[in-house]
């Protein structure tokens, strides 16, 4: 399958549908050059013959055969969706390490091992770095799974975001005009899940070039895989105009560092050199109405990830962006997006 996308084509947000994931999604990872590439580069020169490794996620397994094949003495790989499993263990099989492997078909939380590891493999990163709820999956797996002496990867990651120009976004968003993989990913449906109505108070997967900056990228959060790292923030940032556009919202991506030399950056926006990600894109949180801006105006975000007040999935989480657009000492407008349904906010506060 050969997935072709352009600059500020918007597309389904993958990482809101983690349960759903086919055989597609998975190929399209595989087939992701810039993850792909970083990862097999950090697995060779973190692996050390002898290590006992666990991949969370394993998903087809790749990840784990690299460790295997660089040398591990026994993986566990564990992931929730069974068929995508069983692609793993014939990959593990396929690669000659029969017996050198145990699965687990099953969400991270409830699995037990049967003993401790020397290194946590993942790759349960959204475009927003946290988009697939890794902060409360690493954690518990570090507490349960990892020795004292031993390592994460990633090891860090960080969210960025920068103000952007793209009236062609706003409209695909506007019109719910967006592609998908496959019509198994339906945004009515996405939509109607998540209990939002306004198709701007969702984020999607979009590819955002340089020249639709308003502003410096900032960064945004944080994570050390440390055990520490917060699921649940507000975060405050001013972002500097520095060119005439139309703000329409904010492009959102991650830098990760995966092991000491290597870092996966995702910010990338040359399509044919694979700079780009085929599988995150960039992320793209889009406000409603858009707003004239020019060199001098800033641009005043509250950027904040919660869980909803009624969480139906083990990854249902919310992000809400919010802020005004200041000229001087004058706001000259507003926005608030959020992924959390006022109406069911409301009713539920009546409720009570
Ligand atoms: C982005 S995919 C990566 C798959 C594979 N590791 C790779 O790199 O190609 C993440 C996989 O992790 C699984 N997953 C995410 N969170 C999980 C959790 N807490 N417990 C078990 N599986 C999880 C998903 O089902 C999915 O197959």
């Amino acid at each position: 399958m050969i997935c072709q996308y352009e600059v500020e084509e918007v597309w389904f947000p993958l990482s809101e549908t983690i349960l759903e994931w086919d055989e597609d999604f998975h190929e399209l990872m595989l087939g992701d050059k810039l993850r792909m590439a970083a990862y097999k580069k950090a697995i060779e020169s973190v692996v050390q013959p002898e290590m006992i490794v666990l991949d969370l996620g394993t998903g087809t397994g790749i990840l784990g055969l690299w460790a295997l094949e660089a040398g591990a003495k026994y993986l566990y790989a564990i992931d929730v969706n069974s068929k995508i499993l069983t692609l793993a263990i014939q990959r593990f099989n396929q690669g000659g390490f029969y017996g050198r492997y145990e699965v687990f078909n099953a969400i991270s939380y409830e699995v037990n091992l049967p003993q401790r590891v020397d290194l946590i493999i993942s790759e349960i990163l959204g475009n927003l770095a946290d988009n697939e709820d890794f902060v409360p999956i690493l954690t518990d797996a570090r507490q349960r799974f990892l020795k004292k002496s031993g390592r994460m990867l990633p090891s860090s990651v960080y969210t960025q975001l920068v103000p952007v120009s793209s009236v062609k976004a706003h409209q695909q968003v506007k019109s719910k005009n967006i592609k998908r993989l496959n019509t198994k990913y339906n945004l009515e449906r996405l939509l109607q899940r998540l209990a939002v109505e306004s198709p701007f108070n969702l984020y999607y997967d979009v590819i955002l070039s340089q020249q639709s900056y308003l502003s410096k990228p900032q960064i945004a959060q944080e994570f050390q895989m440390d055990g520490n790292d917060q699921q649940v923030y507000n975060v405050i940032l001013t972002f500097n105009v520095e060119v005439d556009g139309i703000f329409t919202g904010f492009k959102g991506s991650f830098v990760a560092t995966l092991a000491d030399s290597v870092v996966l950056d995702i910010s990338g926006s040359d399509i044919a050199a694979h700079t780009t990600s085929d599988c995150w894109k960039h992320c793209y949180l889009p406000i409603e109405n858009p707003v004239e801006v020019k060199p001098g105006d800033q641009i005043q975000l509250l950027y904040t990830r919660f869980y909803p007040t009624h969480r139906n999935s083990p990854f249902r989480q919310c992000y809400k962006w919010s802020g005004n657009i200041m000229r001087g000492s004058s706001i000259i407008s507003y926005f608030e997006q959020s992924m959390e349904s006022r109406e069911i906010f409301q009713s539920l506060t009546t409720d009570n």
